[in-house]
């Protein structure tokens, strides 16, 4: 069973499963598919992370993220007077962090793909050449997109010649794109980092005075990581280290929320959110105080993701908000909107959860020339001035400061929770700061309220992340009375939009996949 946020996509993901590949032969094809049939996330100009578990129990997490190229500095978005520059870390070719997707998926393949790596990209470049036709959703997030088209004319391969933006129903044919994948199809890996690939992106880079290099290229490696673990009612929860931030702070939220009960106070009852947002301000400090690259800074992350950890956190909360001002101290020490997620099941048992971004919607806006991809606006997720919120209003510190060479903390959180040593959840979601609390909460509706994943996915989300410290809610996601409740206990709340777009697989005696009804995706089995 495939779940990604698109349909081309996820049947590509199938067609690789009915002819005899695993699930990692299929989450790379369903990989580069995206990158052709949902620019807005899907990429090969950014990065993300891939956690897989064989069925033999072999656990892989892959850390492909973007790096900051060498030139990049701590004060690079600043002005003269130590002011934030408008934009400077979110558009343009000076937001673009190293891409690590292709080496990632290629790291991927190695690992454990069993079907000729060309083979696997081949469907993609086959979309790019001849096309494909445009979704609802896709046309209105072209739609969206047209306001950054004066500044960035390469947008124009998502127009007709005459200008005109193209329609749902219509073909998007990507000419460019398609002859970059099948460099990377025949050539593998070192076509994009230091062959023709490589030099069309150092161009670009020069015309638009960007940073990365030809060295950044060549240098960028995928990295094998540990993932991190814990155990949430019974239920073993495998999610994604540091340089991303989702696993930490999701096991840190379920630590906590594991001392209530939450299955007596009911989905969506001001007792179960009140717990939840409590949990949740109090791991998000926790993540803009300690948490960055592990290749540049010492975390506690053992203490961090701890039982015990967590029995502190929950002892000084109470039926009243603890405001997030009051939680700005942090407990002790250190000792020394658009991504995309998508789930795979086989026929053997083998799982692949994996989440892919170039971090806003369509990343930089930067197409690289002749080679037909856009470019991530990563480096806006490091934390470009102390207590400066990024786009998704998160701060940080130290920890997350811009280095040469580093890579930018993430929230993204591919997921798998395993029953009695069996894959039973295999799950993500793109959303930003969003995607951990969506994940928190995909868990909590599933294992401690017995929603399957149909319901889970349905299911109104809300969301704390400590600073500002307001509750977000979905459009009427919580009824009059819960938010009265919730104001009486001293929270402030905040109606939003939709959040996320989660695609959730549950094995059951049946395989029992979902696609988020807030976006256009689909879930397929292959039999
Ligand atoms: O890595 C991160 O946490 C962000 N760059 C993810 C961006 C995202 O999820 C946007 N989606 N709506």
């Amino acid at each position: 069973m495939v779940s990604t946020a698109c349909p081309q996509a996820t049947e590509i993901g199938v067609s690789i499963l009915r002819s005899g590949g695993n699930a990692m032969d299929a989450a790379i094809a369903t990989g580069f598919a995206l990158a052709v049939t949902y620019p807005a996330a899907g990429n090969i100009g950014g990065g993300g992370f891939l956690l897989s578990r064989r069925s033999d129990g072999t656990i892989t997490f892959i850390d492909f993220r973007e790096k900051a190229p060498a030139a990049a500095s701590e004060g690079m978005y600043l002005d003269e007077g130590g002011n934030v520059i408008g934009n400077a870390s979110t558009l343009g070719h000076m937001s673009a962090g190293v891409p690590g997707t292709v080496r990632g998926l290629y790291e991927a393949w190695k690992v454990h793909g069993s079907r000729p790596w060309e083979e696997l990209v081949a469907p993609a470049v086959e979309l790019a050449r001849g096309g494909f036709p445009i979704s609802e959703e896709l046309s209105q997030s072209l739609m969206r997109l047209e306001k950054h088209g004066a500044a960035f004319p390469a947008l124009a391969i998502f127009r007709h010649e005459n200008g005109a933006p193209l329609g749902p129903g219509e073909m998007l044919v990507q000419g460019a794109l398609a002859k970059t994948l099948e460099m990377i199809a025949s050539d593998g890996p070192d076509s994009f980092y230091e062959g023709t690939i490589a030099s069309l992106m150092v161009e670009e880079m020069r015309r638009g005075g960007g940073l990365i290099t030809h060295e950044d290229l060549r240098n960028y490696r995928a990295v094998l990581r540990e993932p991190v673990k814990g155990v949430y009612r019974g239920f073993d929860i495998i999610s994604a280290p540091p340089p991303s931030s989702g696993g930490v702070v999701l096991l840190e939220i379920l630590n906590m929320l594991e001392g209530f009960d939450l299955a007596s106070a009911g989905p969506l009852s001001s007792r179960a959110v009140h717990w939840m947002v409590e949990a949740e301000k109090r791991a998000y400090r926790d993540r803009a105080t300690y948490l960055g690259d592990p290749d540049f800074i010492d975390m506690p992350v053992a203490r961090l993701i701890s039982k015990e950890y967590a029995g502190r956190l929950r002892s000084d909360m109470s039926e009243m908000s603890t405001p997030s001002s009051s939680l700005s101290q942090a407990p002790f020490d250190p000792e020394s909107e658009e991504t995309t997620h998508y789930s795979i099941i086989d026929g053997a048992g083998n799982v692949v959860a994996v989440t892919v971004t170039l971090n806003d919607s369509y990343g930089s806006k930067v197409i690289v020339g002749g080679a037909g991809f856009l470019l991530n606006n990563e480096m806006d997720d490091f934390s470009i001035k102390p207590g400066e919120p990024n786009i998704y209003g998160l701060t940080g510190g130290t920890a997350n400061a811009i280095r040469p060479g580093k890579r930018m903390l993430s929230s993204m959180a591919p997921t798998i929770v395993l029953r009695g040593q069996k894959p039973f959840i295999v799950l993500g979601t793109p959303g930003g700061s969003t995607i951990i609390t969506t994940v928190a909460q995909l868990i909590v509706d599933i294992i401690d309220f017995g929603m399957d994943p149909a319901e889970a996915v349905s299911a109104p989300r809300f969301h704390h992340q400590w600073l500002p410290d307001l509750i977000y809610y979905e459009n009427d996601a919580l009824p009059d009375s819960i938010l009265g409740d919730l104001r009486r206990r001293g929270h402030d709340l905040r109606e939003r939009d939709p959040i996320g777009d989660a695609q959730v697989i549950m094995i059951r005696e049946d395989r029992c996949g979902a696609s988020d009804p807030r976006g256009g995706g689909r879930s397929l089995g292959s039999n």
